[in-house]
């Protein structure tokens, strides 16, 4: 028996002004997860607030998240959960407040738990004995409300480690674009290039299937369509709703087939250079690419014929891939290189091995299409440090 299967929510809500979904939602009292920022200012959590109250429901704030949420505040939101014992948690904002109540809720479910017993893939137990998981996003880009992942950093180390379960998959995603209205070109930008990643990773990913390409495939379609028209104006809508919807078909893609070397590299040296996590997938790309087309070629050949570039073989294809992806960093003004994007020489080769052989340890690396070694994995580090070709 080959037993695959697609897992995720129960209820995806999409489109302009769906937030007031949670008038209808079913429950007694809220625990919001979320940062500082613009859901504050923008209206966002009143709103949220306010619509919870006409269906009935109790609501606690916690807005103690940080931009890649450490260990420390989960475990201190933990503390504000177990205190206000919520039977409903609601992620709201960028992916570090969904993620972090993701992280939450599990310590809230299993109080004696601790952060190394959950940390390596599918190792969380069965949750929603006592709440169910709303997540709200406010960037298009990682996905998050409808995947199996969450990215928790070790505040002592500077690692990220992304925790992966079903269980942790939320109970409804609610996508609504309006949210996202605020949000800045270079967020858009990065945030936009992350879901693009996550679909040429889980395109080419040894668990891809036929569901998972169906997103895929048509995430990326929308994403090459609809994030340089987000980027240049915020204010269209239908670009805005376009995104959102892409980079929750690249969250159904991953969250069924994971992810690759470009997110494995990218959670490894993402600590030691001021780029976001988008950005740093955006620059390892085309290394990834080059690297992986000598078993993935022609997977990699489909998605350059689906986007309509040019090539009349595999090789060609691939080649303007890549292209085409440097070209559109170029255009979002994403460095080419991690050399240009402020990483110095001397720390990068002083620390190349050490951070390749923890790239080659990060749960993403087994499902890459082509199987490296440390030795690969600092060349790939070296090409996008450069901005070289890989040639291996
Ligand atoms: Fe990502």
């Amino acid at each position: 028996m080959s037993l695959q299967w697609f897992r995720m929510p129960r209820d995806v809500v999409f489109g302009t002004g769906t937030l007031e979904y949670l008038k209808q939602v079913k429950g007694s009292k809220a625990f919001i997860s979320m940062g500082k920022g613009s859901m504050k200012t923008n209206g966002v959590l009143d709103q949220v607030l306010s619509y919870l109250k006409e269906a009935g429901i109790e609501s606690t704030v916690f807005d103690g998240v940080e931009s890649d949420p450490s260990i420390d505040t989960v475990y201190r939101g933990t503390v504000k959960m177990k205190e206000f014992a919520p039977d409903l948690i609601i992620g709201l904002g960028g992916c570090s407040s969904i993620d972090a109540a993701k992280a939450m809720w599990v310590f809230y479910e299993y109080p004696n738990l601790k952060f190394k017993d959950i940390k390596d893939p599918f190792t969380i137990p069965e949750l929603r004995k006592k709440a169910k998981f709303i997540a709200i996003p406010s960037t298009s880009g990682t996905g998050t409300e409808v995947t199996c992942v969450a990215v928790i950093t070790d505040n002592q180390t500077g690692i990220k480690y992304p925790l992966a379960s079903y269980e942790i998959t939320p109970d409804i995603a609610i996508v609504d674009p309006e949210i996202c209205k605020t949000m800045p070109p270079n967020i858009t930008a990065d945030t936009g290039m992350d879901a693009l990643s996550h679909s040429f990773e889980a395109y080419v990913s040894t668990m891809a299937s036929d569901y998972t390409d169906l997103f895929a495939i048509e995430s990326i379609k929308m994403i090459f369509q609809w994030l340089p028209k987000a980027y240049d104006n915020g204010e269209n809508i239908e670009a805005r709703t376009k995104m959102h919807v892409a980079q929750n078909f690249a969250g159904l893609a991953f969250s069924n087939a994971i992810l690759g070397l470009v997110h494995s590299m990218s959670h490894k040296c993402n600590t030691k250079v001021p780029l976001s996590h988008g950005r740093c997938n955006a620059i390892l790309m085309p290394p990834v690419i080059q690297y992986n087309a000598k078993t993935a070629g022609s997977r990699y050949a489909e998605i350059a014929r689906n986007l309509g570039l040019a090539g009349s073989n595999d090789q060609e294809l691939v080649a303007s891939l890549v292209e085409t992806l440097r070209k559109m960093n170029a255009s979002f003004s994403i460095p080419s290189n991690l050399k240009e994007a402020g990483l110095s020489e001397a720390s990068f080769l002083a620390e190349l091995q050490e951070t390749a052989e923890a790239a080659l340890g990060d749960p993403c690396t087994g499902m890459n299409p082509r199987k490296p070694s440390v030795e690969d994995i600092m060349e790939i580090y070296k090409a996008a440090y450069y901005g070289n070709d890989v040639t291996i």
